[in-house]
C-alpha cells in the first residue's frame, strides 16, 4: 500500500466534495460545511492556494492513487505563529489500516522545516480514540485535558491537548 501526501489542486473539487460527503463528523468541529457543496470546495481550494507554504501546508492523501482523505497543519495567529494546528480525516473505506499514522509521520518535518513551526498542537475530543493513536504513534505528548470543552451533537466532551515540539 502507497500512502503519498499531494498538493491540493483548483482541479480537485468534485474529489473533496465526494470526499468530505462521506467523512465521520462525530468528532470534527462545525466548521466543515455541512452538507458540502462544490462552491464550498471551490473557496477552500482557492484559499489553500493562496496561503500553502506560507500559513499552512494542506495536503490531499492518496492510497495507491486513489484520493483517500485530507491532513492539514494550520499556523496559528498573532503570538501563536511558531505553533500550527493539525487537523484530519479519511474515508471511512481506508480507516484502521494505518494510513493516518503514516500521513502525519510524513508531513510533521515538512510543516516545522516549511512553515518553521516550533510545535504543532492537535485537539482530539476525548472519545476519539483512533486520532488519539495516530498522534501518540507520532510521538505527540498529552499536554493537558480540558474539560467540558466541546459541545456537539447535544454531547459534551473533554478536548485533549497534544504538543510536538521541533528537535
Ligand atoms: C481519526 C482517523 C483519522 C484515524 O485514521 P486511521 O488511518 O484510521 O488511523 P490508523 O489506522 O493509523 O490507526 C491509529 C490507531 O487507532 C486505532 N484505532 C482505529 N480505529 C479505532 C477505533 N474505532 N477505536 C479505537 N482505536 C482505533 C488503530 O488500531 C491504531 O492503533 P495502534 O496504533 O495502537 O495500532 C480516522 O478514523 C478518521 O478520519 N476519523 C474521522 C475524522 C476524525 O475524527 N478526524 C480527527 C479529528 S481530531
Amino acid at each position: 500500500m502507497e500512502i503519498c501526501l499531494r498538493p491540493w489542486s483548483t482541479d480537485d473539487r468534485a474529489i473533496l466534495a465526494d470526499l468530505i460527503s462521506r467523512v465521520d463528523r462525530r468528532y470534527l468541529s462545525n466548521r466543515l460545511p455541512d452538507p458540502y457543496t462544490l462552491q464550498d470546495a471551490d473557496w477552500w481550494l482557492n484559499m489553500v492556494k493562496e496561503q500553502d507554504g506560507r500559513e499552512g501546508l494542506f495536503r490531499s492523501i492518496t492510497v495507491d492513487g486513489i484520493p483517500a482523505g485530507n491532513l492539514t497543519i494550520e499556523r496559528c495567529s498573532d503570538v501563536h505563529e511558531k505553533d500550527g494546528e493539525i487537523g484530519y480525516f479519511l474515508d471511512e473505506r481506508f480507516q484502521n489500516q494505518g494510513v493516518m499514522t503514516e500521513a502525519v509521520r510524513q508531513i510533521c518535518p515538512l510543516a516545522f522545516q516549511e512553515l518553521g513551526l516550533l510545535r504543532i498542537t492537535g485537539l482530539v475530543y476525548e472519545p476519539n480514540l483512533a486520532s488519539r493513536r495516530v498522534l501518540e504513534n507520532n510521538g505527540f505528548v498529552l499536554e493537558g485535558i480540558k474539560k467540558q470543552a466541546v459541545y456537539k451533537n447535544k454531547q459534551v466532551y473533554h478536548l485533549y491537548i497534544y504538543g510536538k515540539y521541533r528537535e
